[in-house]
């Protein structure tokens, strides 16, 4: 039995707005949503990537036929700069778009985020980062998923990289909760190996965090809880072939289900590294987060060991023995996983050096908020060293 006792704190807020269309085939509909919600010129923010592989196509002949012009703006990189956000906004502007479509990863979602809030509020996008900064409501934001990954479908978040000085900006206000998710497991089916693997660790790493969190709350846990069951069992299926239907619809629904969670617990140790090593060392976030994955759940075991035997219970491992050898049974889990998956599992593989960890600790140690164990520089500084 999964856990159920009221735990976490005694008040609690969750807020979220789902309003998501789940289906093979689901992501044609989008001409006639747009055309539900009243709007004349989309904007597409088209993952490079995706618009490679075809996939953006059907979606645009589809709008198309219907008689709707579209822009599409696909100059997105990874960890995506307010730069890229003013160049999308200056297209959208000139065209007189009226509704943005993020159709990728994260990046395509945040940035498809980024450029409503100057499309209604203006200024530069710097201005709107941190706690509820956003005045105006946005524009209508229509999000299609093309990895499982980030929940950026459902979240009330945009993380965007200031270029002056590399800080990746988180932006957070209910404001950005997009106003319709199309997910399509289908659409995942051309994803490379390296990005099904690291988005779906990014999003197990979402559901750990958010279940982890000293902000988690007994409805994040159903959410928390049902995305690790959702995630864990299909990950491996999923990377080998993201053509299976069922693993891909399986881990969609968990990334999902993983950023109702952290809108509303916000995330740890491990995602405040990650944000850092992207913004300081241009590391691509699922890349970042994958890695840290097992150090960060080895120091915080201590801190809320009862709460890694329901994470064993979730992803279908063996609770026997204390919650303690339990907790080491969950993290093996995650670091084998890291290996079946042939992720990089050590800092300097994807270049970082041992002279930046100063750096790093210094951005980290200002986003450590919700983690469960109370944490200091010293501790950022010796997990990244166990992981250099
Ligand atoms: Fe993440």
């Amino acid at each position: 039995m999964p856990f159920v006792g009221f735990s976490g704190s005694t008040t609690f807020q969750f807020a979220a707005h789902i309003n998501l269309r789940f289906g093979c085939g689901v992501a044609a509909t989008l001409a006639s949503e747009l055309e539900a919600l009243g709007v004349r010129r989309p904007c597409l923010l088209i993952d490079p990537g995706v618009r490679q592989g075809g996939i953006g196509a059907p979606i645009l002949q589809a709008l198309e036929s219907r008689g709707m012009a579209s822009s599409v703006f696909s100059d997105i990189e990874p960890n995506p700069s307010d730069t890229t956000v003013h160049r999308a906004f200056e297209l959208s502007k000139a065209d007189g778009c009226d509704v943005l479509v993020g159709i990728g990863g994260g990046s395509a979602m945040d940035t498809a985020k980024g450029v409503g809030v100057l499309m209604s509020n203006g200024g530069s996008i710097a201005d709107y980062d941190g706690i509820n900064k956003v005045a105006k409501d946005l524009p209508p934001v229509v999000v299609i998923p093309t990895t499982a990954g980030t929940g950026s479908e459902v979240t009330a978040n945009a993380a965007l990289t200031r270029s002056a000085d590399h800080y990746k900006m988180s932006l957070r206000s209910p404001r950005l909760l997009p106003r319709l998710a199309l997910l399509d497991p289908l659409l995942l089916r051309t994803l490379p190996r390296s990005v099904a693997a690291t988005s779906g660790l990014d999003a197990l790493t979402h559901a750990i965090e958010g279940y982890l969190s000293v902000r988690a709350s007994p409805l994040s846990d159903v959410f928390a809880l049902s995305a690790m069951a959702h995630l864990a069992p299909h990950i491996r299926a999923f990377v080998a072939n993201p053509e299976n239907v069922e693993a891909a619809s399986s881990m969609l629904m968990g990334s999902m289900l993983a950023g109702l969670v952290i809108s509303n617990t916000g995330t740890g140790n491990d995602h405040a590294l990650a944000r850092a090593l992207g913004g300081l060392c241009g590391v691509a976030h699922g890349v970042a987060t994958a890695l840290l994955l097992p150090q960060v759940m080895r120091f915080n075991a201590a801190a809320r060991p009862e709460r890694y035997v329901d994470i064993a219970r979730s992803i279908g491992l063996s609770t026997a023995g204390t919650p303690r050898e339990t907790a080491a049974r969950v993290v093996d889990e995650i670091s084998q996983l890291l290996q079946d998956l042939e992720v990089p599992r050590r800092l300097r593989e994807v270049g970082v050096v041992e002279d930046q960890i100063p750096a790093l600790v210094e951005v980290a140690l200002k986003n450590v908020g919700p983690n469960p164990r109370r944490t200091c520089a010293a501790d950022l500084d010796r997990i990244l060293r166990a992981v250099l």
